[in-house]
């Protein structure tokens, strides 16, 4: 027996989202600065399949995360994560990059999940901490029974922070994807909703 079709009100992610130090939220036109800031930068996208952005290519999917949002049957969740402290006075909350959840087999309830931010952010548990927020709300609003995630084999950051999900390592497929003008070897991360700690 196949699991239900997914109903014309389609379940969704309540948002924002908040954890103790970042706030996870639509991204809005307004962004596109913050946004071109990290995705214009070849050492945040060198294991990426897209990028480094020109401005146009930012504003692109700056307006494809904006039609997303429209949508009443959503595949695609590109969330903006905010730091919630503002260090200055009269300065703006920080935007510091994204975290993407896309629902990639529906019928089987799993979806896809990838982060980014600007290098300014890194090494602060800001990726685990806005991805754990994501895969909560997704198990939890979506009723998803399998969450994954890939990256490049190279990419140590990525590899660790889904380890730090509690995700399992399922497979090391070769040459798996060919970006920039080279073929990748990628890992794939996965876990299941009864896994996932609240
Ligand atoms: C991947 C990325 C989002 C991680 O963000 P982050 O906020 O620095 O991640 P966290 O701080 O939550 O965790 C990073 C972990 O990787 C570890 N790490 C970082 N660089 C590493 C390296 N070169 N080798 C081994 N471990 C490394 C950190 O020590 C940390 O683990 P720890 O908490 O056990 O010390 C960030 O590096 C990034 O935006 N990279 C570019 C985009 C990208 O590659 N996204 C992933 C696509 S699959």
């Amino acid at each position: 027996m196949r699991l239900g079709k997914r109903a014309a009100a389609a379940p969704s992610i309540a948002l924002p989202l908040e954890t103790p130090r970042l706030l996870i939220r639509e991204f809005t036109a307004g962004d596109i600065e913050a946004v071109h800031a990290y995705s214009s930068l070849p050492e945040v996208t060198q294991f990426l399949i897209w990028g480094p952005n020109s401005l146009e290519q930012s504003k692109q999917s700056i307006l494809a995360f904006l039609d997303d949002q429209k949508e009443k049957q959503r595949n695609n969740f590109d969330l903006a994560v905010v730091l919630k402290q503002v260090r200055k006075r009269g300065e703006k909350r920080r935007l510091a990059g994204a975290v993407g959840l896309k629902l990639v087999d529906w019928d089987n309830r799993t979806a896809e999940i990838g982060y980014v931010l600007h290098p300014d952010y890194w090494g602060a548990g800001y990726a685990a901490e806005a991805a754990h927020a994501v895969m909560a709300a997704a198990f939890h609003d979506l009723g998803l029974q399998r969450i994954v995630a890939s990256c490049d084999q190279r990419n140590k950051a990525s590899a660790r922070v889904m380890e730090k999900l509690g995700m399992r390592r399922e497979g090391a497929f070769r040459r798996s994807k060919y970006i920039q003008g080279a073929w990748r070897d990628e890992y794939l991360y996965a876990i299941l909703a009864e896994e996932f700690a609240l």
